[in-house]
């Protein structure tokens, strides 16, 4: 294979999303469309990755920190042709193939656009237009071909004739054009259209007046190359996505219920045998392992769930680690820094933050645990609150292993509770209590006669 640069084109605002966020950074479940294409030719392994950013092209740069890009300028949006000549000055000596892609046609495959370049080094081609052939052809440039079925031009739509927005094969906005040729020829692009813009796609009728080789290829997926232009393309976009993922996994032994409302972001791991019910989003970095049950309506957020635990209905659990055979929810919230150790069990209307709680406890109904740390085997009784917080500060709860917590209990951190302590019903606790001890703090019972009764 020749060598390849890739030149990716982002600068455009994206008008038609009504947006303040500049297109190719609207997420695509949980990445940035612009995410997508850069991926793709990092595959192909194209060590000339250059993305020509403009409007908020800070933003953009920022997004992708540290990744391996060549960032260039694009001033003024005057069309995808000046768009590539922007990069002309760090691409105009290159001497291989330049295979462009466009920022908002984020869900091309790797092996498409393999094929691509594949066709178009096996012909010898000037110009290789990835093409599809579309139901609804609107809003994309036409593929206008002659007697012989060789490519002409590419007419885009608000330029095109009634008759040639009929035709159905459109261009995808993604070639692989010659290095020397694509800069050689871009200065031979005028404006004069309905647009007033350098189009790109005019090289397609410049190189064929030449008689150089053009080639259209056609892509059969045309899912694989749909252009985001707005927020109900965009819609579509992330449902491909989304049930690439499910795919993937499905094939990998995890059985989601129903995939069309099951949300799944990309990097996230399950084991195998593990259950995803409907309207499930697992996003981030979170791990799942095997023989797991997260029942309907659960969120996960950069969490990771060792084997066979169970989320519960309508749980919602971010940045926490959870171990194997724990039972969480229905209805539980594990906020950030929650640690549960195996077979801990946190039952409905139960939140807990930044706190660790050992294995086998339980904290069955209606609690806050903040800022604690708890033994193993505590018995957590209903509607129990760690007080952590005095207006200003947060302070600690400590209950040792083995403690009996009665319902209706508050802690009043910081305290510590010593090993296999109970703690009546009813008590507010100011004070540590030593390990094997009882505590009480509720006053005593009275019992009065009613006036009423009396008369
Ligand atoms: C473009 C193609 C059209 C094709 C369609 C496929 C042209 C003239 N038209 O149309 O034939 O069917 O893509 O999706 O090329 N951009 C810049 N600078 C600019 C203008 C655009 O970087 O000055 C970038 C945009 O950010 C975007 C891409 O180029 O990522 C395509 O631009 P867009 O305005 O969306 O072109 P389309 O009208 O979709
Ligand atoms: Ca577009």
């Amino acid at each position: 294979m020749k060598e390849i640069a890739a030149l990716i084109l982002a600068a455009g605002k994206g008008t038609r999303m009504k947006s303040d966020l500049v297109k190719v950074l609207h997420p695509l479940m949980g990445m940035p469309m612009l995410w997508y294409p850069i991926e793709t030719v990092k595959k192909i392994g194209s060590r000339n990755i250059v993305v020509v950013v403009g409007y908020q092209a800070g933003r953009v740069r920022n997004t992708f920190d540290g990744e391996d890009i060549i960032f260039v300028e694009q001033k003024e949006q005057l069309g995808t042709g000046h768009a590539v000549l922007c990069a002309e000055q760090r691409l105009g000596n290159f001497r291989g193939d330049v295979l462009i892609l466009c920022g908002d046609v984020p869900l091309i495959k790797e092996e498409t656009v393999r094929k691509l370049v594949a066709v178009h080094q096996r012909k010898k081609s000037k110009v290789t237009v990835l093409t599809t052939i579309l139901e609804n052809p609107e809003g994309y440039g036409r593929i206008i071909k002659g007697e012989n079925g060789d490519v002409l031009r590419i007419v885009e739509e608000k330029d095109a004739s009634r008759a040639e927005r009929e035709v159905q094969e459109v261009n995808t906005g993604i070639y692989c054009v010659d290095g020397p040729y694509l800069f050689r020829t871009l200065d031979k692009v005028g404006r004069v259209n309905e647009q007033s813009e350098y189009y790109l796609t005019d090289i397609v009728a410049i190189a064929a007046e030449d008689r150089e080789s053009v080639v259209g290829f056609l892509a059969e997926d045309p899912s694989e190359v749909m252009g985001i232009n707005n927020r109900r393309q965009m819609a579509k976009a992330i449902h491909v996505i989304r049930e690439r993922i499910i795919d993937r996994l499905m094939l990998n032994g995890v059985t989601v219920i129903d995939p069309r409302t099951t949300f799944i972001e990309r990097d996230v791991r399950i084991g195998r045998d593990t259950v995803i019910c409907p309207g499930c989003y697992i996003r981030g970095a979170s791990t799942i392992g095997q023989n797991c049950i997260v029942e309907q309506g659960s969120i996960v957020i950069n969490s990771e769930l060792g084997d066979g635990v169970v989320i519960k209905s309508y749980s919602v659990i971010s940045d926490s680690k959870i171990c194997g055979e724990a039972s969480i929810g229905p209805f539980a919230h594990l906020r950030p820094g929650t640690e549960l150790g195996s077979k801990v069990k946190i039952g409905n209307f139960v939140e807990v933050k930044k706190s660790k709680i050992g294995e086998g406890s339980k904290a069955s109904h209606l609690s806050y645990l903040g800022d604690a740390v708890v033994g193993r085997g505590v018995n957590v009784g209903a509607g129990t609150i760690t007080c952590n917080y005095d207006g200003k500060r947060k302070y600690e709860t400590v209950i040792e292993d083995g403690v009996f917590i009665g319902s209706d209990t508050q802690f009043v951190a910081p305290v510590t509770i010593g090993e296999c302590a109970y703690i009546g019903a009813g008590s507010t606790i100011t004070r540590d209590v030593p390990s094997g001890s009882l505590a009480l703090s509720r006053s005593r019972q009275v019992i009065k006669e009613r006036r009423e009764d009396k008369e």
